[in-house]
């Protein structure tokens, strides 16, 4: 055995010095590899629709009961963007006797659902960086919402994965995603980790109310990493992270009321509320200018022109509310190229939005450009993250 001394100053040696300047060495994507188009989703709510008046039919004359009315292809990409979502378990939600997703419930000597997406986007992290698992330091699991109470996600997909460090799970609704890549720079800010690993899965098609009109189109499922490292360990090709914001203000607008003092299930009548529930007209009117401000004070706070944003990766909730948000930043209505979305074929996937955004948008910028990845939802929440390529 070789002395003590010895062998602490070999491993000292071989870690290069840290320097507390937070970076984002790379991401990872996972995908579902079924999807439901609109026209899809319509037909199913529709059918829905006709089985539940035809069974109130008597209430329904009576005038006791509103009969349901149709959805429509045209008004949900007029007033999202979102043509299509992917799905982790298609037929169920398009059974109009089911709505929800379902699978084989799985054992616990099995890696859960949530977990299993989170480590398929977390590995896809890691070798994009050239990062071996043994020098991540800690897993945070940051999603709108969790598979269970505990043992916490984060750990099992720290011990999938093969991470000796640490793991905790954190909920800020569609605000997670930034809210966990602040928490996991702060551990790098501060010298508690050189390697952290944001894991947000989100399988937003179990807290979506299918059968509910004015929002079956919303979400989508999806999974999505960043790794936040130590500039000094950081792959040569990276994003330096300029800095990190978060703002929290409460509403009832967005609200989801499941929780582990209720226990009903989703498919029981009167249970709506236990599912996602919104006022969208007021989450748009209240959040844009709320997100377009606290971007302009902290790109102030940086000494950043926000003209000269080369791109903004925004939450992907709705389209309208992207336009509004980016013109009031940059100045001038957004090009697709300025402010990409992935609505279109994603809708909205919660925290994981403006991540699938940078994840699929940031290669062709230059080192040297700067960018925005910024998130908002409920709570209400927010989260800013300026960053500039390097490499
Ligand atoms: N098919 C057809 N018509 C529909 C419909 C559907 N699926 N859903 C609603 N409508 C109708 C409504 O009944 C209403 O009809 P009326 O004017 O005759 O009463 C009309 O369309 C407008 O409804 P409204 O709910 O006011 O639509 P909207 O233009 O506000 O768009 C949202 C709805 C949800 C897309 C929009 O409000 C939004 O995106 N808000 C922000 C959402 C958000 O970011 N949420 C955060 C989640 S994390």
């Amino acid at each position: 055995m070789r002395p003590m001394q010895e062998s602490y100053m070999q491993e000292t040696q071989s870690t290069p010095a840290l320097t507390g300047r937070p970076v984002i060495s790379a991401t990872g994507l996972f995908t579902p590899t079924e999807s439901i188009t609109n026209e899809e989703l319509v037909a199913s709510f529709n059918a829905f629709a006709d089985r539940r008046n035809a069974a109130n039919a008597a209430a329904i004359a009576a005038g006791e009961v509103e009969p349901l009315t149709y959805s429509s292809v045209e008004f949900i990409e007029k007033a999202s963007g979102i043509k299509a979502r992917h799905v982790m378990s298609k037929a169920p939600i398009l059974d109009p006797d089911v709505m929800a997703p379902r699978w084989d419930e799985r054992g616990n000597d099995e890696i859960s659902v949530m977990a299993e997406i989170g480590v398929a986007a977390a590995r896809a992290a890691l070798e994009q960086a050239g990062r071996d698992p043994q020098d991540v330091d800690a897993v945070l699991c940051a999603a709108s919402n969790m598979q269970r109470a505990y043992p916490a996600m984060a750990i099992e997909i720290q011990q999938a994965l093969g991470i000796d460090g640490f793991g905790f799970d954190m909920n800020v609704a569609c605000s997670s995603a930034t809210f966990g890549i602040q928490t996991a720079a702060d551990y790098i800010r501060s010298g508690n980790a050189k390697s952290v690993l944001v894991v947000s899965p989100e399988i937003t098609s179990g807290h979506l109310n299918w059968r509910d009109r004015d929002s079956h189109f919303i979400f989508g499922d999806v999974a999505t990493a960043v790794l936040v490292e130590d500039a000094a360990i950081a792959p040569a090709a990276h994003w330096d992270i300029l800095g990190t914001k978060l703002k929290t203000v409460f509403s009832n607008n967005i609200r989801n009321n499941f929780g582990f003092l209720n226990r009903a299930s989703p498919e029981t009548e009167g249970t709506a509320d236990k599912l996602f529930v919104q006022e969208g007209r007021k989450v748009f009117k209240e959040v844009v200018p709320m997100v377009a401000q606290m971007i302009l004070d902290e790109a102030a706070r940086l000494g950043i022109d926000p003209r000269d944003l080369r791109r903004l990766w925004l939450h992907q909730a709705n389209a309208g509310m992207n336009r509004l948000i980016s013109q009031r930043v940059l100045g001038h209505e957004a090009s697709e190229d300025e402010s990409p979305t992935v609505l279109d074929t994603y809708g909205n996937t919660s925290s994981a939005g403006s991540i699938i955004a940078f994840h699929l948008h940031h290669d062709d910028l230059n080192a040297g450009d700067t960018g925005l990845i910024c998130s908002f939802g409920a709570g209400y929440s927010a989260g800013t993250v300026f960053v500039r390529k390097v490499g």
